[in-house]
């Protein structure tokens, strides 16, 4: 028997002065598209922004719909949107911020188990790593992989 262990890293800021001009930037168009979500159901406001390797940004937020599953998280609508507008140019960066009822919410939100897979997909695909900016009022996060989100990766078929 062998134990082993897998550590995660990560770096937490508390405020956005501290991120680099970039990354600060891409975290307010984050922040603004919650303002675009459509989340009638949950009232939960997401937004993402991903900085593709050419600088271009790409935005998207939650789109709910009266049969539940049939919505969208906001990471999933900007990756397949940026996947579907720029197929050859890989992702840099992501963010990601959510606000209720009005405020950005104070804890960064953190992306469901699918949106993880569909980014270690696209982080496969375009060859490097992909960097998670977590936005929070009070703290953000930042991983510099996705392998740091979602450890063990499901990425192959057989090996
Ligand atoms: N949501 C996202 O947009 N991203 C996530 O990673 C988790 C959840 C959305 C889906 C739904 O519209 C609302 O938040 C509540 O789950």
């Amino acid at each position: 028997m062998d134990r082993k262990e897998i550590n995660i890293s990560y770096t937490e800021y508390g405020s956005l002065d501290e991120l680099s001009a970039e990354d600060r930037e891409l975290a307010h168009e984050a922040v603004e598209a919650t303002g675009n979500s459509y989340a009638p159901y949950s009232g939960f406001n997401v937004g993402a922004a991903i900085r593709l390797d050419d600088g271009t940004v790409v935005t998207g937020s939650n789109q709910e719909n009266i049969a539940y599953p049939s919505g969208l998280c906001a990471e999933r609508t900007a990756m397949f949107y940026a996947a579907a507008r720029y197929p050859d140019i890989p992702m840099d960066t992501i963010a990601i911020a959510a606000s209720s009822g009005g405020a950005l919410c104070r804890e960064p939100a953190t992306p469901c188990g699918a949106c993880r897979q569909v980014m270690a997909e696209y982080q496969s695909r375009g060859g490097h790593p992909i960097a998670i900016i977590l936005v929070g009022a009070e703290k953000i996060w930042k991983f510099s992989r996705v392998d740091d989100i979602l450890p063990l990766i499901f990425d192959s078929l057989g090996k």
